[in-house]
């Protein structure tokens, strides 16, 4: 007997923003910038940052409450557990199990990932293998980031320091016999420019792994070549998007939404531009919540849903680049 065709569809998402609320004018006690730079070059009002002590699997919480009250479900319903995030709780073990043990989830398989930016892109793409495979029904993909732990609050780290942010988001995938859902997704990397976005330490070619010297040379900060990481996004963004379109026998045309990671509003104009789109099919909440990393995506996702944006059968493209270099894109159909 022919089985019918399973897809994975999110059926539930939830998202936390720290409440501590950190504008432009913060950065000024620290170095010389002022809101107007900020502003124009990267769309960026105010972020938010946690508090002390806090570390992602701690603002996963509230965002994973608010996933599985959305879906209707409970952690019981969960078969296994993707955490996205650049910026770990721990060097061992993975977030994922730390919120396995947070929320009472049972002893089921808690998977790590540290594709940064594209973090959320990837996650879902495994997502989507499990659910198709039918080897998990439920799968909860949970992206979340403190950065503000990385970032280095002087005059050397002002180009990083008032982009990248703290928030987390949650979303949980379920197998459908409808034909909503992921279509596909996309992912490629490039190694070579890894320098251009990177944290040096603590790294295990280090021995010991975190000294004095180290952190005096200030290798345990985020460090960007912001020029670098634009010249291959604004082409990286549009190429993996026509890929993802191509593959379904889609154009541009037939976008409904575009979220890109939230990087810069001037790389979203430029992909924008490229591919023709209109204001409104270009969802940007940069100017609230800074570049939160893997948990950018799924933040503006959910408020998209929230400020319902999306309609049934809309196609929705998510496309992500940032450090590794890697990047990626998912086509959707709602
Ligand atoms: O999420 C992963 C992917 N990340 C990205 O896609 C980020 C990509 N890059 C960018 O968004 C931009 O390159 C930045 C926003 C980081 C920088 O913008 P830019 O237009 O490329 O500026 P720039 O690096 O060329 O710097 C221009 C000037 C420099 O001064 P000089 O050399 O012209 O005197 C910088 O030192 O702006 C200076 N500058 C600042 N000034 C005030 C750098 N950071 C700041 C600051 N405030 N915070």
């Amino acid at each position: 007997m022919k089985q019918n065709k399973i897809n994975s569809h999110i059926i539930g998402m939830g998202y936390y923003a720290p409440e501590n609320i950190i504008d432009n004018e913060y950065f000024t006690q620290f170095m010389e910038t002022s809101d107007q730079w900020i502003s124009e070059r990267t769309g960026i009002k105010e972020r938010r940052f946690v508090n002390k002590g806090q570390g992602p699997a701690d603002i996963a919480v509230p965002a994973v409450e608010r996933a599985l009250e959305n879906a209707k479900l409970t952690v019981d319903d969960i078969d296994f557990i993707i955490f996205a995030t650049s910026t770990p709780d721990y060097y061992i073990p993975g977030s994922g199990c730390i919120l396995q043990e947070k929320m009472n989830f049972s002893t089921i398989g808690a998977l790590d990932i540290r594709n940064a930016c594209s973090g959320f892109i990837y996650a879902i793409s495994i997502a989507d293998q499990f659910i198709k495979t039918q080897t998990y029904k439920n799968i909860l993909v949970v992206t979340a980031e403190v950065q503000s732990t990385a970032m280095n609050l002087t005059n050397t780290g002002r180009d990083t320091s008032v982009i990248f942010a703290d928030g987390a988001a949650a979303t949980i995938l379920s197998a459908t016999e409808s034909n909503q859902g992921i279509l596909s997704t996309h992912l490629h990397s490039e190694g070579k420019y890894l320098k251009e976005l990177w944290v040096e330490a603590p790294s295990s070619k280090a021995n010991p792994k975190l000294s004095q010297e180290i952190l005096d040379q200030e290798k345990h900060y985020l460090k960007m070549n912001g020029k670098e990481v634009f010249k291959h996004a604004v082409k990286r963004f549009p190429e993996v998007i026509i890929e993802g379109l191509k593959h379904n026998n889609l154009t541009v045309d037939d976008i409904d939404l575009l979220i890109p990671h939230q990087a810069n509003i001037r790389i979203s104009k430029m992909i924008q531009k490229k591919l023709n789109l209109s204001d409104h099919q270009v969802i940007s909440n940069i100017h609230k919540y800074g570049n939160t990393t893997a948990a950018s995506i799924p933040i503006a996702l959910c408020e998209t849903i929230n400020n319902n944006k999306l309609c049934k059968g809309d196609t929705l493209v998510l496309a992500a680049f940032g450090s590794g270099f890697s990047w990626g894109s998912a086509i959707l159909k709602w």
